[in-house]
């Protein structure tokens, strides 16, 4: 006689807040039951903490602000696998109270976003959306020798904030450009310099010296308007601020009352303070280049950003140390 034995194997659950690249929702389904919320829109906060806690892990995104309600509603959750390098969603502290394992994207995105903003100053320098538009529009007759003219990059004072992964891609960017390279960073980085052939300056020093000022640093309370009204008087009148960090480490009142009042020559925005609002102001401009937060966004950076979400939640799912958490 046969006894028929039906062996259920209870999978982990994920939760997947936003689609991401499919490669990691692949390597996850290999592990785990997992659930991708693909209704478009974005969960609230009341639904975050109503269907959290029936899941092991939560690949969470910019988009879910995680409070300290919400990681006190779900203890079953093990850890938030944020789908970024930035965590400023996640209330850190609240995590840490109640042990619960945060993650990010580090590393993978850091030319990515570095490129990005190359791009944003080459555009601003060069008039490049503005000549786009001109060509678009059908309002280019002949070649004319004072059509456009930009701002050249090379030779000039490249000022970076924040000598991280991101800031040091950038500066090694610059090669080629044969710029003097000042950076200001929390903390001295002598290897940073020796690397890049860089200047570690005071921040006042860095913004009245450079021609172009690009951030690099994350979003918490000592960045939050670390450029305001005062910082940016003291930027030269024909410079270039880049911004690809978080949009509320700008004043962003302060700068367009700056750009207005031709305080600076243009600015390239790929983050703003209250994303997807845009001001109205900025949208006016032609010296300003605005981009829809799109600093990481490369096919290929996006799939392996998937793929860290997905080892970092095998990893803690399976009884492993996370391969990128935020604190240890
Ligand atoms: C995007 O903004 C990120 O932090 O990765």
């Amino acid at each position: 006689m046969y006894i028929i034995y039906k062996v259920v194997i209870l999978l982990k659950k994920v939760l997947i807040t936003e689609p991401i690249p499919q490669a990691g929702i692949d390597l996850l389904k290999e592990h785990f039951d997992v659930t991708v919320n693909t209704s478009g829109h974005s969960m609230t906060k009341e639904e975050m903490i109503r269907e959290f806690n029936k899941y092991d892990g939560i690949g969470t995104s910019l988009l879910n602000p995680i409070d300290y309600d919400v990681i006190e509603s779900c203890p079953n959750v093990q850890i938030m696998a944020n789908f970024a390098v930035g965590f400023n969603n996640i209330d850190i502290e609240a995590a840490v109270k109640r042990n619960l394992i945060v993650t990010n994207t580090p590393d993978v995105l850091s030319d990515t976003t570095a490129e990005t903003a190359w791009a944003l100053l080459f555009a601003v320098a060069r008039r490049i959306v503005e000549a786009d538009r001109y060509v678009r529009d059908g309002k280019w007759q002949k070649f004319s020798t004072n059509l456009f003219l930009g701002m050249d990059v090379f030779n000039k004072t490249l000022g970076i904030i924040g000598a991280g992964n991101i800031g040091r891609r950038f500066a090694e960017k610059a090669r080629g450009y044969h710029m003097d390279i000042l950076y200001y960073n929390r903390h001295r980085d002598f290897e940073f310099e020796k690397q890049y052939n860089a200047k570690y300056v005071a921040f006042d020093e860095l913004l009245s010296n450079s021609d172009f000022v690009s951030i690099h640093v994350p979003l918490n309370e000592e960045t939050r308007h670390l450029i305001g009204a005062e910082e940016l008087a003291l930027m030269k009148d024909n410079a270039i601020l880049i911004n690809t960090s978080r949009g509320p480490v700008v004043d962003e009142k302060a700068l367009i009352k700056a750009l207005q009042e031709k305080q600076l020559y243009g600015a390239g925005l790929d983050v703003f303070e209250d994303e997807p609002h845009v001001p109205e102001a900025l949208l006016q401009m032609d010296n300003v280049v605005l981009l829809p937060h799109i600093g990481s966004s490369t096919k290929e950076t996006r799939e392996r950003m998937s793929l860290l979400v997905a080892h970092n939640l095998i990893n803690v799912l399976e009884g492993k140390a996370p391969v990128t958490p935020v604190f240890k």
